[in-house]
């Protein structure tokens, strides 16, 4: 199965020259969605990790399915001003804008092993800024998986000088 056939490229959205990857047609299609998910879960258990670290808001839905499958807890990264209590910020440069997560500053314990979930590595940005809250907390990242990653956007130099080991199903 080519899951490349359930991700189409939508050019300038959502601002022109930003050639936009498309997963709705992906998680629409109940084959293609479960593959994803299964083929995703054999890669994260090349890692030993306590929790996953899903990131709003498409990271979510990968995050959920491997927690689940993974058993293991999931933790929110979430975009400003959604999360209860005391956080942690990092802001962050994307590709089409700037933007900032955070996570609840009691939620991971310290020394946990952390695996980062999200949908796209593109810049590296969103990934980078999961890793300095994972970082803040005093737990530790032992990886980042995405669906797919845009090879030609260095995400993944960008990750591996801030050491964060990077896997993708799709590149
Ligand atoms: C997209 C995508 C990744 C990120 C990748 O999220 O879902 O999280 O960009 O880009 P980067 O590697 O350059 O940081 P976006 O912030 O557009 O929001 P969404 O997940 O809420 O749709
Ligand atoms: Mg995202």
């Amino acid at each position: 199965m080519n899951l490349l056939d359930y991700l189409p490229t939508i050019p300038d959205f959502p601002k022109p020259g930003i050639m936009f990857k498309d997963i709705s047609p992906l998680l629409a299609n109940q084959t293609a969605f479960s593959y994803a998910i299964d083929q995703l879960h054999e890669l994260s258990t090349h890692h030993d990790f306590d929790y996953i670290l899903g990131i709003e808001s498409r990271g979510f839905i990968f995050a959920t399915a491997l927690a689940q499958k993974s058993k293991k807890g999931l933790v929110l990264a979430r975009k400003p001003n959604k999360l209860p209590k005391q956080v942690f910020s990092e802001n962050y440069g994307l590709e089409y804008g700037k933007d900032s997560l955070e996570i609840q500053q009691d939620i991971l314990p310290k020394q946990s092993k952390i695996l980062l979930i999200d949908d796209v590595l593109a810049t590296g940005g969103t990934l980078i800024a999961a890793a300095n809250l994972v970082k803040k907390s005093g737990a530790k990242v032992v990886g980042s998986l995405v669906l797919l990653e845009i090879f030609e956007l260095m995400g993944r130099e960008r990750l591996l000088n801030e050491n964060i080991p990077s896997n993708a199903l799709i590149k």
